[in-house]
């Protein structure tokens, strides 16, 4: 099932999501949904709450970048129940955007190196490091789950000029050339329990 892409001012993505419980009725189907849902989105990263659903979960396939960085071709990947435990390196500002605020790209600044816990699609866990734009994109994901949008963490002055262009998008006024549910709208029924 292809989800719609929640967008910029719908309140479930300002929720801090909820763990995912091992073996839960119907997250083998939702991880397909996500993997579905981000590919014909054309995105590389996706997180539970921008299709609706409060969970810790995100998939990230940068197949899409490997023109770019040819390492990047091959890492595709679900984190369930993911926690930063350390962030180091250089601040570094790096250009982002979101699939649930379509036609928008800042500068934003992170730490370079994350070192990350969270389990797989099986269940297996994994304690792994990253930097470079994987770090960045895990990053972008993980504040998903925790009700952070890359446009809360841009300098105040480019935050006010955005303003407009964000309530725009919250009414419905922009492209995006996949299925969208604004703030006003219902979504989809629940799948998971
Ligand atoms: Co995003």
């Amino acid at each position: 099932m292809i989800y719609p892409i929640v967008v910029y001012g719908h309140p479930v993505l300002r929720r801090k999501s909820v763990e995912v419980q091992q073996g839960q009725e119907g997250l083998q189907e939702f991880i397909r949904d996500l993997w579905e849902t981000m590919h014909i989105s054309d995105g590389i990263g996706l997180a539970g709450p921008q299709v609706g659903k409060s969970l810790r979960i995100f998939v990230i396939d940068t197949a899409g970048l490997a023109d770019e960085d040819p390492s990047l071709k091959n890492f595709k990947s679900a984190f369930i129940n993911p926690a930063i435990v350390e962030r180091t390196g250089e601040r570094e500002p790096f250009n982002e955007g979101c699939l649930s605020i379509p036609n928008i790209r800042e500068d934003v600044v992170r730490e370079s190196r994350i070192r990350i816990q969270y389990y797989d699609e099986d269940f297996n866990f994994h304690d792994e490091s990253y930097d470079g734009v994987l770090s960045r994109i895990i990053q972008h994901e993980y504040d998903h789950l925790e009700g952070i949008l890359f446009t809360d963490l841009i300098p105040p002055i480019r935050k006010r000029l955005l303003k407009g262009k964000l309530n725009a998008i919250s009414r419905g006024k922009f492209d995006a050339n996949y299925k969208t549910v604004l703030p006003k709208m219902k979504l989809e029924p629940e799948i998971l329990k």
